[in-house]
């Protein structure tokens, strides 16, 4: 007899082992990134005596390694038989506030104390004394770092939580592959910060051959794929970003096919099946991510791509370009329906371009003709799914401020 979960339960023909290609997984070489490595251990050392350290700022793309070459090095140093040093990591997309990212600290160091409720200056106090105790050291790693709502007040509390402590000190080591970070903040902020700064270039296609290579030989069978396939998949994320992450997506996607179609191996075949759904995947993933006005920008080049928008009008038959003024009306017209304040043009252009930069829209100059010379934009990704991703994640949002029992309001200043 058969039963629903043996095709399921079944020994897989292509995996050896899943979790090695997902990407939460850290292999225990991470490749080229000897010097990143290396830069990191050097700025983390002073902490590592006793000293305070300098503050480290670490800037790249996405999917060039470095939450994983971070996470390497705290891993190696929760190795060491240190006992005054600290450390603290926190992706912001979770921790994303001032008062949540000093709680989550408490949390980490001291559970007993931090149930909820405390207030900021509490809580700011508990740590002052905490660290002083015996002189402790601090390091406080913050992975997507731009995505803390009030982070020049939080590098604030940092940095005036040093001059207060009078034994023992912070580190703070922030992440980053937002390249327009440094415009938004305030420049005191950014002295802090940007104490060191580590870059991580793009990985070329030989080197994400390499490790995909390196992920194949740990999460895939013997014999179930060839160096062409798994080329083609390096050559297609290079050539888009030179993130290790998309290369890998696209390796797993291609296995997940090989194994629903019951191939023998993975080929150049399922290796371009897939890599069409992981860059859209990423995409949306992306989109539904992104900071709320240029969601909002977002949505409304979506919808226009939708209706038509008026050079389609214009020039019949061309695909949908938009004008970047109509789009600037729709998007004030979402704003104000969510009964919120438009930003102004000088705002929507360079969110326009950080959305070209990410790859989301393709920007034109109209040329001469079209009402003198203005900004086209034409939407790259298909404009059902792309408002269907924000739709679903505005609905989201609403329901978890209905939810949010976060004493927001104790969020009084120090
Ligand atoms: N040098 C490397 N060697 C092996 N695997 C790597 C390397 N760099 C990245 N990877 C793999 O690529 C994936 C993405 O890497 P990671 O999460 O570190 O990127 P990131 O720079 O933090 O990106 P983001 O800015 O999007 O957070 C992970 O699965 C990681 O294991
Ligand atoms: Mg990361």
């Amino acid at each position: 007899m058969t039963g629903p979960f043996d095709e399921l339960l079944k020994e897989s023909a292509i995996f050896a082992r899943r979790d090695c290609l997902s990407p939460h997984f850290i292999p225990d070489s991470l490749l080229f990134r000897d010097e990143q490595i290396a830069n990191i251990v050097k700025a983390l050392t002073p902490s590592l005596r006793g000293e305070r350290g300098r503050n480290l700022f670490i800037y790249g793309k996405t999917g060039t390694g470095k939450t994983s070459c971070v996470r390497y090095v705290i891993e190696e140093v929760k190795k060491l038989p240190t006992v005054r040093s600290k450390i603290s990591y926190l992706n912001c997309r979770i921790y994303s506030s001032r008062y949540r990212v000093l709680s989550k600290i408490m949390n980490d160091h001291l559970p007993t104390y931090s149930k909820r409720g405390y207030g900021l200056v509490d809580i700011y106090e508990k740590l002052i004394s905490w660290i002083e105790e015996d002189g402790k050291v601090l390091m406080v790693v913050l992975d997507e770092i731009d995505l803390v709502k009030d982070l020049d007040d939080l590098v604030y509390t940092l940095t005036r939580a040093n001059s207060d402590i009078k034994n023992g000190s912070i580190t703070i080591v922030g992440i980053s592959n937002k390249i327009s970070m440094k415009e938004e903040l305030d420049p005191r902020s950014l002295s802090t910060l940007y104490e060191n700064e580590l870059v991580f270039p793009p990985y070329n296609s030989r080197e994400l051959l390499a490790i995909l290579e390196q992920r194949a030989s740990l999460g895939l069978k013997d014999g179930v794929y060839d160096r062409a396939a798994l080329g083609l998949a390096a050559a297609i994320a290079a050539k888009d970003s030179g993130d290790a992450r998309l290369a890998l997506k696209i390796l797993s996607g291609a296995a997940e096919i090989a194994e629903n179609e019951h191939r023998e191996k993975i080929t150049t075949a399922e290796v371009e099946k897939a890599s069409k759904s992981a860059e859209e995947e990423l995409a949306y993933e992306l989109i539904s991510t992104l900071p709320e006005h240029q969601r909002l920008v977002m949505y409304a080049i979506a919808t226009l791509t939708i209706q038509g928008g008026r050079y389609r009008k214009l020039a019949e038959g061309t695909e949908t370009y938009l004008f970047s003024g109509e789009v600037y009306d729709k998007y004030s017209a979402i704003a104000n329906s969510m009964a919120k304040q438009p930003k102004s043009s000088r705002w929507y252009r360079k969110y326009i371009s950080d959305l070209e930069m990410q790859g989301l829209i393709a920007t034109y100059e109209s040329g001469r003709g079209i009402r003198g010379h203005t900004k086209l934009i034409k939407l790259d990704y298909p404009a059902q799914r792309v408002k269907e991703t924000i739709e679903r994640g505005l609905f989201k949002e609403a329901e978890a401020n209905v939810q949010k029992e976060e004493p927001e309001n104790q969020e009084t200043e120090n």
